[in-house]
């Protein structure tokens, strides 16, 4: 059984995975209120100890003096070793999609509190396998959609409760990008469950099904219909796909996902009173603020800024602060659940399946 800190207590973090997105993460972690890099897990010890080399100083600075004894960040040459480690609180996992469900769950088991990258599982039996094993162990869990703890998502979420707007009628999302990748990156390799609509078509559907929600009154919502296109390239993967979604509301929605092509990543809310442009939803700068632009029928342009924030120190902090409760309403399991039953009919509706489903 796992057990509950509070808030203002150190967690202590482990790192599994220590690929491109951990060292991010590994980066913010240094700006958290609660946490500090503990230890990291590779399948290669050679590749744990080059990790944490390039934190060690960070985590000796940072270590409080009562804990500066134990700063040092310890690494294992298997994931396994580091889910054994009793001075573990958490760990963040960030391997390849098609590892997550067994990584969290053997975590879940040793009783350690999760944040595992999107997509939470390849599908949505694998998303509700993972929460089965968290509530089992008692433990938070929560989806790496790391755009839903900065304030700029908050900030979004309350112009459409507002009616900043008046009623939201449709919106328009994407998340694209234009990259020339080996065919065996984990990108565009259908064994590690590649294509865009796993890798970045999440963005776009867990926002639209956030703002639908909100226009609402509600966490999230649900579409009732959907239509999903998409071209799956020579790599066997979908390399760009887009999406019409409906909901009980009337609201409508576009999303767009690419790897291969750039159409830029925004999103637009259009509502009976007027438009909200975000023109960077997903990834605001952690240094510099941003703006939401905001186009009311009749008046003048406006723009909101929001301060900067480091949103994947703001992920880890919302672990610390929820963990009793096992999930944050920021990102809770029942909205991992109905974002992967999207991206499963969009991968259905594309005729794209996995050699590991
Ligand atoms: N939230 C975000 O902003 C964001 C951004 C990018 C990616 N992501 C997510 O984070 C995850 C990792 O993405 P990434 O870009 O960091 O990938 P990456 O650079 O390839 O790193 C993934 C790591 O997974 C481990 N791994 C475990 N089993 C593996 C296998 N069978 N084949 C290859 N690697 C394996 C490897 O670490 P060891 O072998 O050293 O153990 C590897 O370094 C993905 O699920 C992705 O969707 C999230």
């Amino acid at each position: 059984m796992s057990m509950t800190l509070p808030a203002t207590e150190t967690v202590r973090w482990g790192i599994v995975g220590p690929g491109s997105i951990a060292h991010r993460f590994a980066d913010q972690l240094l700006h958290s209120r609660t946490g500090r890099l503990t230890a990291v897990a590779s399948r290669s010890a050679e590749r744990a100890r080059a990790f944490a080399g390039e934190y060690a100083d960070a985590a000796i600075a940072n270590a409080t003096i009562a804990d500066a004894a134990t700063a040092g960040i310890r690494t294992y040459g298997s994931y396994a070793e580091l889910f054994a480690d009793p001075e573990v609180d958490a760990v963040y996992i960030a391997t390849v999609h098609t590892e997550h469900v067994r990584n969290a769950i053997d975590a879940a088991h040793a009783g350690k509190h999760i944040v595992c990258e999107k997509p939470l599982a390849v599908n949505q039996a694998g998303v509700y396998a993972v929460i089965d094993a968290a509530r089992a162990a008692g433990v938070y869990l929560a989806e790496g959609y790391m755009y839903r703890f900065h304030p700029q998502t908050a900030t979004l979420v309350g112009l459409v409760r507002d009616g900043a707007i008046g009623e939201l009628q449709h919106v328009d999302a994407s998340f694209t990008y234009a990259a020339q990748l080996p065919a065996e990156h984990r990108l565009m390799n259908p064994a590690l469950a590649g294509g865009g609509i796993l890798d970045v078509g999440g963005y776009p559907v867990s926002a639209a099904r956030l703002l639908a929600g909100a226009a609402v009154g509600e966490p999230f919502a649900d579409p009732v219909s959907f239509a999903g296109r998409g071209t799956v390239g020579a790599t066997g993967v979908d390399e760009w796909a887009s999406a019409s979604l409906a909901f009980r509301s009337g609201i409508t929605v576009h999303v767009t996902c690419g790897t291969t092509v750039d159409i830029g990543s925004r999103i637009v809310l259009y509502g009976s009173a007027g438009r909200i442009t975000v023109a960077d939803p997903w990834l605001p700068s952690p240094t510099d603020g941003s703006r939401i632009g905001i186009a009311r029928v009749g008046g003048a342009d406006t723009s909101i800024e929001v301060a900067a924030a480091y949103q994947y120190a703001l992920q880890a902090d919302a672990l610390a602060e929820n963990m009793a409760a096992g999930q944050s309403p920021r990102m809770s399991w029942a909205d991992s659940v109905g974002n992967a039953r999207v991206l499963d009919q969009w991968r259905r509706a594309i005729g794209l399946h996995y050699p590991s489903e």
